[in-house]
């Protein structure tokens, strides 16, 4: 299939590429390159540098490479960043997905896999947290991921157009090959902080409150593997002509901050000092995906469930790549 992939040289975006290459898609990459790296996309992979924004440009890739299928993670995606300024987020990110939706259905596209999020769930009733929870958004990211889920059911509605929305819990790792790995700037996710300090470019990580009601005070979540998040996309891909459908991705499981900067301990041998800091605003305490719906429908079967993989996955990457993309 020609699958057009938005922010394809960002963190899970190029991972699903390299994957997508593999199994023979024809890829092309739309991304304006203000987070993600040139060289972060597979060389088989067409690229196109353009900005979602720019509706003519968005138009003009469907008519190039005669897109039959989209994957969109291109995405403003900071949940504290949304906070200070909600109109990158309930607009931008909002009206750039618009854009690529609106020339999709021009051309008759009609599969397409959203990037959305745990940030739906902010005020969740039950945990693991399932697709039948109260959707709360818990910043303007969240609504902006929950504007566009609405706007794809429309969609269906509307134009038969077939799509999965896919809710990220803790997306963590690096690909098996060591290739392509998280290089954000600046850099907020716990794992490749807590990394930096193994690697002697911080002195140590702050936990962001231990006094949350959980086992040991700090927040749980819940990381799943970016190749297990890159088979799941490829898995509704090939479901979507029987359907459109939601799913909340995680391994349905929960570690703490301390457990997690444990972990780093042991895999990377270094003492990776911490020390404890002020709530971080917005956090939930707990957050924790059930996911067997796609377990159940798709037979998604994660390959790398264990904390311990994932880190030292991720791990891998940043020592060969301790600048990120740079190196
Ligand atoms: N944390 C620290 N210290 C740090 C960084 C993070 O203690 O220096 C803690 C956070 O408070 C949180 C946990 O580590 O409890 C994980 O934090 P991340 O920033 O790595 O991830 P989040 O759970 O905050 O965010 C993730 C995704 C978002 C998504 C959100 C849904 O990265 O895109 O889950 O709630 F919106």
């Amino acid at each position: 299939m020609n699958i057009l992939v938005t922010g394809g040289a960002g963190y899970i975006g190029s991972i699903v590429t390299e994957e997508l290459v593999k199994r023979g898609d024809r890829v092309v990459v739309f991304d304006n390159l203000y987070y993600g790296h040139r060289s972060a996309v597979h060389p088989q992979a067409a690229f196109v540098q353009g900005d979602l924004a720019d509706a003519d440009a968005v138009k003009a890739v469907f008519g190039v490479y005669d897109v039959e299928a989209v994957m969109h993670f291109a995405s403003y995606t900071l949940v504290g960043e949304s906070m200070e300024k909600p109109f990158m987020y309930v607009g931008d990110n909002v009206t750039n997905g618009l854009n690529l939706l609106r020339a999709a259905v021009e051309r008759g596209v009609r599969r397409f896999i959203l990037s959305s999020t745990a940030n739906l769930f902010d005020d969740p009733a039950r945990m693991p947290i399932d697709e039948e929870e109260r959707i709360v958004p818990g910043s303007p990211y969240g609504e902006s991921k929950r504007i566009l889920e609405r706007v794809l059911y429309w969609l269906d509605r509307v134009h038969g157009f077939r799509y999965a929305a896919l809710r990220y819990f803790n997306a963590a790792g690096a690909s098996p090959t060591g290739e392509r790995g998280e290089d954000h700037d600046p850099e907020t996710h716990l794992i490749p902080l807590v990394l930096q300090v193994a690697l002697g470019q911080r002195e140590a990580i702050t936990i962001f409150g231990d006094d949350y009601p959980t086992r040991d005070g700090t927040c749980v979540r819940d990381y799943v593997h970016v190749s297990d998040l890159a088979q799941a996309h490829i898995l509704a891909l090939d479901a979507l002509d029987e359907g459109s459908r939601t799913y909340n991705l995680g391994n349905g499981q929960g570690f703490t901050v301390k457990e997690v900067i444990e972990t780093c301990r042991q895999v990377t041998g270094h003492p990776i000092p911490a020390k404890v800091g002020a709530r971080r605003p917005g956090d939930p305490a707990t957050l924790i995906a059930s996911s067997d719906k796609i377990r159940r429908e798709l037979g998604w079967q994660p390959k790398y469930p264990d904390l311990n993989t994932i880190v030292e996955h991720a791990w891998a990457w940043h020592r060969t790549h301790p600048h990120g993309y740079e190196d």
